[in-house]
C-alpha cells in the first residue's frame, strides 16, 4: 500500500447498509469534487413482502455491485490501481448486506493495492453536507429518515456527540406506519404530507412524547398506538386527511421540541443541518426555518440526493477521516468485521431511557 495521507485524494465510496446499493468516485481535497454517483434501489425485489428482506438485499448487494462500481469508476475515467482510496461502509445497518459490501470493498483493496477505510454510516450522512458546500464544525445535525432519528453535534470529522436519538421507531418509520394504517399507497411520508394540505390538524389528539423528560431523545411509538385508535373508530373516507395532518403536525412539533433543547447543549454551533428523508418535508422545513431564525441561526437542507442513502457521503466520510487520522491509524483493515450496531458516539452507546433500550436505530 503506497498512498499517502494527502490532499486530494481520489476516491471509491460503496454504500450497501440498507436497500440501496451505491457505488461513487469523489476527489476530496480543498473542495469535494463528485466524480460519479450510482444508487440503484431495490425497491422492486422488496415489494411483494411488505418490508427490506434482509437476506434479500444482502444477496442484491452482492449481484450488483461489482457491475454498478465498475460504472461508477468507469464514468469517474478512474482506473482502480489510480484510487488513492477505498471507503466502504463497515455498519451500521443490516449486517448481511454490509458484508456483501464490505467484504467487496476488501477484494477490491487486496487486488488493486489501494488501502481501505472502514466508515461508519451514521458518519457519512453527518459529514454529508459538505457534498452541497462548506458549513463550518461544529454544526448540529438533525438525521431524519426511515432509519435514523439523531441528533449529533459534528465537531470535526471523527468527533461526534450524540445528543439524542430515538428510544423505539425512526421518525420515517412513523410516517410510513401512519400511510400503511391510511391504507395510502407509494411512499409512507410523501402520501402523509399530500394528505394532510386538506385536514384538520387540530381535529385529533396526539401525545406529545417524553415531554418534560431530560435530554434530547425522540419517541414515535405512541403516537402509532394513537393513530391505530384514531383510524378505528374513524370513517376513513371522511377523516383520513384530519388523521394525515394530526399525526403530522405532532411528529413535526416533536421533532422541533427535541431540536430546540438540542441547540441550548449544542455548545459553539450556530449551523443547524437537517438531512434525511423527512428532512423533505415542507412543514418540517418551514418549522425548522422558524425555529433557527429566531435564535439567530443558519439551517441548511441539502439536496435530497445528498441526504438520502448514497454513497457519495461515504466516500467523502472516509477520505476526510483518513486524511485526518492517517494511514497508520487504521490497523489491519482486512480483519475487521462489520458492525451490525455501530453508535457514533461509543460514550452513549449503552444508555437506557424508560423502558425502551435503544436498538438498531440507535
Ligand atoms: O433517507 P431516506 O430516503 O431513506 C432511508 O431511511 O434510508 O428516508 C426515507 C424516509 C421514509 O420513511 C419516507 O417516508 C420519509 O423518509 N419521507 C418523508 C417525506 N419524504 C420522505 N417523510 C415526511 N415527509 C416527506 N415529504
Ligand atoms: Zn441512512
Amino acid at each position: 500500500m503506497t498512498a499517502q495521507a494527502t490532499a486530494p485524494l481520489t476516491v471509491l465510496g460503496i454504500e450497501t447498509s440498507c436497500d440501496d446499493t451505491a457505488a461513487a468516485v469523489l476527489r476530496v481535497g480543498d473542495g469535494v469534487e463528485i466524480l460519479s454517483s450510482k444508487v440503484t434501489s431495490q425497491v422492486a425485489e422488496h415489494a411483494d413482502f411488505g418490508g427490506v428482506v434482509p437476506e434479500i438485499a444482502a444477496r442484491a448487494h452482492a449481484v450488483r455491485l461489482p457491475d454498478l462500481a465498475a460504472a461508477a469508476l468507469a464514468e469517474a475515467g478512474v482506473a482502480p490501481g489510480a484510487l488513492d482510496l477505498i471507503a466502504a461502509t463497515a455498519g451500521p445497518g443490516l449486517i448481511g448486506g454490509v458484508m456483501s459490501g464490505f467484504t467487496f470493498a476488501k477484494g477490491l483493496s487486496l487486488s488493486a493495492g489501494v488501502p481501505l477505510m472502514p466508515v461508519n454510516h451514521l458518519a457519512g450522512h453527518a459529514l454529508s453536507v459538505e457534498l452541497s458546500g462548506h458549513v463550518p464544525f461544529p454544526y448540529l445535525l438533525l438525521l431524519v429518515s426511515g432509519g435514523h432519528t439523531q441528533l449529533l453535534v459534528v465537531e470535526d470529522a471523527v468527533t461526534f456527540r450524540r445528543l439524542g436519538t430515538t428510544i423505539d421507531d425512526a421518525a420515517g418509520e412513523a410516517f410510513d406506519k401512519t400511510a400503511k394504517l391510511l391504507g395510502l399507497d407509494g411512499a409512507g411520508g410523501p402520501a402523509i404530507e399530500k394528505l394532510a394540505v386538506n385536514g384538520d390538524a387540530a381535529r385529533y389528539d396526539m401525545p406529545r412524547p417524553l415531554l418534560g423528560r431530560p435530554g434530547c431523545d425522540f419517541s414515535f411509538s405512541g403516537m402509532k398506538t394513537a393513530i391505530r385508535q384514531h383510524v378505528e373508530e374513524a370513517d376513513i373516507a371522511r377523516d383520513a386527511a384530519d388523521i394525515a395532518a394530526s399525526f403530522q403536525a405532532a411528529a413535526v412539533a416533536h421533532l422541533i421540541s427535541r431540536t430546540a433543547r438540542a441547540m441550548e447543549m449544542a455548545g459553539e454551533a450556530r449551523h443547524l443541518v437537517a438531512a434525511g428523508g423527512v428532512a423533505a418535508n415542507t412543514l418540517l422545513r418551514a418549522e425548522l426555518e422558524a425555529l433557527a431564525a429566531g435564535e439567530g441561526w443558519q439551517l441548511v437542507v441539502p439536496p435530497l440526493k445528498f441526504c438520502t442513502d448514497n454513497a457519495a457521503m461515504i466516500a467523502l466520510a472516509g477520505a476526510r477521516q483518513y486524511l485526518h487520522l492517517g494511514p497508520e491509524a487504521m490497523g489491519d483493515v482486512m480483519r475487521l468485521a462489520p458492525r451490525a450496531r455501530w453508535p457514533l458516539d461509543e460514550r452513549e452507546a449503552d444508555v437506557t431511557l424508560g423502558s425502551g433500550r435503544k436498538g438498531r436505530k440507535a
